[in-house]
């Protein structure tokens, strides 16, 4: 029966995604521009740290090949992760209490993406990416890393979790909070950076292959689409899409992940819409560009 409902919600969900889609070929939204200068160049923090933000080996070296080119997109999504660590860690101390439900469910939100990335990269990211090139072990140092972090990420979870299930959202400490996070702070940066290092020097030895070329290419973009798209419609995907900075690195991915404007805009604003008071502590507004952090407003 659980199953069952969960496929109707999900059949729901998929179906009003898909009128939003209809109705946004017809009305195009007007979001009044962030009143607020450009965060980035505030004094109050923003996303970008503590934890610093990645840049894409595209951007870095201007390399376009398969690997330097899966690197890069791996990034982009790290950046989200990473933006999330800082939201989250950033914000805890500030919000107020009549928000602690919501932000419990943005942080729990941040974490099942976490999860979920990794073990879909270790399921199939990885393997197949290995077997392509011909070279076991090639990535065993992400495989390695995953371990460095994980018990700390699984605190996080084990703290947040209860709070929520038991509508004890009251009893949020933030002190308690961000020990766990600084608990796995260190290992944790430094594997979402080293990994796409691991990637991209792929291309160092094996690009002048072209059949490998023409292979792993598909692996890195199928994977990141299904990653994404399976992860949730009504709480990753909006969670990623507010927190995947259009301007960064001069506007070179404001249309990334591709895809035609309306389904954009649906999976933003309609996919958004379930859990709206969660996106508050997004790093970016709904037109993807850097919003001041909600808890650290006025
Ligand atoms: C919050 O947690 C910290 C340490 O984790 C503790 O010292 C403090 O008393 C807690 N605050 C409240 C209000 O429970």
């Amino acid at each position: 029966m659980v199953q069952l409902s969960q496929l109707i919600s999900r059949t729901l969900q998929v179906v009003v995604v898909f009128i939003a889609i209809i109705l946004a070929l017809f009305y195009s939204s007007h979001k009044p521009a962030d009143p607020m200068a450009d965060p980035k160049q505030s004094p109050k923090p923003w996303a970008d740290g503590p934890l610093p933000l990645v840049k894409t080996p595209m951007y870095q070296t201007g390399k376009d090949d398969v690997f330097t080119k899966g690197a890069s997109h791996m990034a982009l999504l790290h950046n989200a992760i990473l933006r999330g660590y800082n939201t989250i860690y950033l914000q805890a101390p500030h919000v107020k209490p009549v928000d602690y439900a919501d932000f419990i469910g943005y942080s729990l939100t941040w974490f099942n993406f976490v999860k979920k990335h990794h073990d879909d990269e270790e399921a199939e990211l990885f393997p197949k990416v290995e077997e392509i090139v011909g070279q076991k072990g090639a990535l065993a140092k992400a495989y390695e890393e995953h371990h460095t972090f994980m018990e700390g990420l699984v605190k996080f979870h084990d703290y947040l979790e209860p709070l929520s299930e038991q509508g004890q959202e009251t009893q949020f400490n933030a002190s308690t909070l961000l020990s766990i996070m600084d608990s796995f702070s260190e290992a944790f940066c430094h594997h979402f950076h080293s990994e796409i290092a691991t990637i991209a020097a792929l291309s160092e030895t094996k690009t002048d292959n072209k059949d490998l070329a023409a292979t792993v290419g598909p692996v890195f973009s199928k994977w990141g689409k299904a990653s994404i798209m399976r992860a949730g419609l009504t709480d990753v995907v909006p969670f990623l899409f507010l927190n995947f900075d259009r301007t960064a690195e001069e506007g070179k991915w404001a249309n990334w992940p591709p895809m035609p404007a309306p389904i954009r805009w649906g999976l933003v604003n309609v996919g958004g819409f379930w859990y709206s008071g969660w996106w508050r502590f997004s790093s970016c507004g709904y037109d993807g560009k850097p919003q001041t952090l909600y808890a650290l407003r006025e």
